[in-house]
């Protein structure tokens, strides 16, 4: 029997571009599952941290990618619920720090391929989306729709700037800015799954336009794109029904 492939719709780009908060207001508005890879990779550099394996250990890291014991919890409208080892790091996982080292063991290829089939595993009913980095290019490079967000470095570490202090975290905007740039060049250089946009990804700046949007402008492109494809046109209909999509005029 042939098994029917849930669709995913990718969201891929550099960090600051909105792409979390864009992919998850995306997977509520479809009733569909969210993946935010970042945060598997952040939950990996904390376990490491906590069981003080160096991040250039690529073998240790491996192995403790594989044996990784994490829960993503989802809640509604919201972020999911992040728990390591029976204990909730949705919060901790978010420092700048955690996201330097989590950009460090990710150019390491061992730990990107044993984060493999885990990613994928959230490939669920009815449908996935799932931001990232390499989403569109390696773990779902089949999915029926990929976007590629992009957005200045400024106005990437400006948003960043804003979330912190959201939060009572103050930090300088040009260390941001420095921050990003170097993260920006680690994971456009590294030799696997470098940042970059798929060959058939549809590019969205993201500058000058609010998360609403980005999110109306990806409902229309899926509306007049890859879902339509994959199913004949009465199939799709149903899908969006059952999914209670409100898809964008
Ligand atoms: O998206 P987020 O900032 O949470 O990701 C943290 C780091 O994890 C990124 O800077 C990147 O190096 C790495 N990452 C990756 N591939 C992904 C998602 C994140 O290499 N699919």
């Amino acid at each position: 029997m042939i098994r029917h492939k849930e669709p995913v719709i990718t969201i891929d780009g550099a960090s600051g571009t909105g792409k979390g908060t864009v992919s998850q207001m995306l997977a509520t508005r479809l009733g569909w599952k969210f993946l935010d890879s970042g945060a598997l990779y952040r939950v990996l550099a904390l376990a490491a941290q906590k069981h003080s394996v160096a991040f250039n250990n690529e073998k240790a890291l491996e192995v403790l990618a594989e044996h990784l014991d994490v829960q993503f919890i989802a809640r509604e409208n919201k972020l999911p619920l992040i728990i390591l080892e029976g204990e909730d790091v949705t919060e901790t996982i978010r420092t700048e720090s955690i996201g330097n080292a989590a950009s460090i063991i990710a150019a390491l290829p061992a730990v990107r391929a044993s984060l493999l089939s885990r990613q994928r595993s959230f490939r669920e009913t009815p449908g996935l989306v799932a931001d990232g980095r390499d989403m569109g290019t390696v773990v779902f490079p089949d999915a029926e729709l990929k976007i590629f967000l992009t957005a200045s470095p400024e106005e990437r570490a400006l948003r960043r700037y804003n979330q912190l202090k959201e939060r009572g975290i103050s930090v300088s905007l040009g260390d941001l800015i420095k921050e990003l740039r170097e993260r920006d060049r680690r994971d456009q250089e590294r030799s696997v799954a470098p940042l970059k946009p798929a060959e058939d990804a549809v590019m969205i700046d993201t500058d000058r336009l609010t998360i609403e949007e980005v999110v109306d402008r990806i409902l229309s492109e899926l509306e007049g794109n890859a879902v339509k494809k994959a199913f004949p046109a009465t199939a799709s209909q149903t899908m969006f029904d059952c999914a209670g999509v409100g898809v964008a005029e």
